[in-house]
């Protein structure tokens, strides 16, 4: 499967699609031979994302089989198929509700990598507690982290208002009151409260990977991309 970026020029789209080259692609555009969502359009740059209707002599015209992608999710978007107040990472990638599945929430104010897949058992394979899929993460911090909460956060706490306590999770400084960290689970605001056990507020919080997949550097908030087979196989290892 090739590796495409949402959204994406039309005739770029009709090259990864189809058999023609960019060329052939733009010939065919000029000929008028190519609707989007049933209007005829010409132009080469227009910009089209997966859920667009693209048709070439009247057959739908699409990138195949089960649709994995990574999205660098912008603050502001809560990962929800529909939501009656936010917009969801689906309004923003231009889906439908149904269509996609997202693997692990991020919360709204939470950037980085959010995993979608029309695949569910790829990924229920992800987010199935019993694989303990990491997460990392970036956090920016109101203060220092020492030895001891890094102790904590080896050995496991205990969040507010629960019992059981958290699987053991890496702690590194990255600069200043930056950290990294990495859990196994997918507790509600578990980084947060994970910090916020040990007195820390968290003001800032972005996820750079899930299982062996690192979110692309060349995706800028809002843009996504189809995973490579290398990336869909490797998940939730
Ligand atoms: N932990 C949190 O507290 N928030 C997130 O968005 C993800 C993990």
């Amino acid at each position: 499967m090739p590796t495409a970026k949402f959204p994406m020029r039309l005739d770029k789209f009709l090259g990864h699609a189809t058999e023609l080259s960019r060329e052939l692609a733009r010939r065919a555009l000029r000929a008028k031979r190519v609707t989007v969502n049933d209007e005829v359009v010409k132009s080469a740059s227009l910009s089209v994302t997966a859920d667009d209707t693209v048709m070439l002599d009247d057959e739908r015209v699409e990138i195949r089989g089960p649709r994995y992608f990574m999205l660098h999710k912008p603050a502001g978007y809560v990962c929800a198929t529909t939501d009656a107040d936010c917009p969801t990472v689906l309004d923003l990638m231009g889906f439908d509700g149904a269509e996609l599945s997202i693997a692990g929430r991020l919360d709204k104010d939470t950037t980085g990598l959010v995993l979608l897949s029309d695949d569910g058992q790829w990924i229920h394979s992800i987010i199935a507690p019993r694989r303990q899929c990491l997460k990392t993460y970036v956090a920016d911090l109101d203060g220092p982290i020492d030895d001891a909460i890094v102790q904590r956060f080896s050995e496991g706490l205990t969040l507010r208002n629960e019992v059981k306590p958290t699987l053991p999770a890496t702690l590194e400084p990255v600069a200043g009151h930056q950290v990294q960290v990495s859990i196994g689970e997918g507790r509600y605001h578990q980084v947060k409260r994970m910090f916020a056990a040990c007195g820390r507020h968290v003001e800032k919080l972005h996820r750079v990977k899930v299982g062996s997949i690192t979110l692309d550097t060349s995706l800028a908030p809002g843009e996504y991309r189809l995973l490579t087979p290398a990336e869909i196989e490797g998940a939730a290892s």
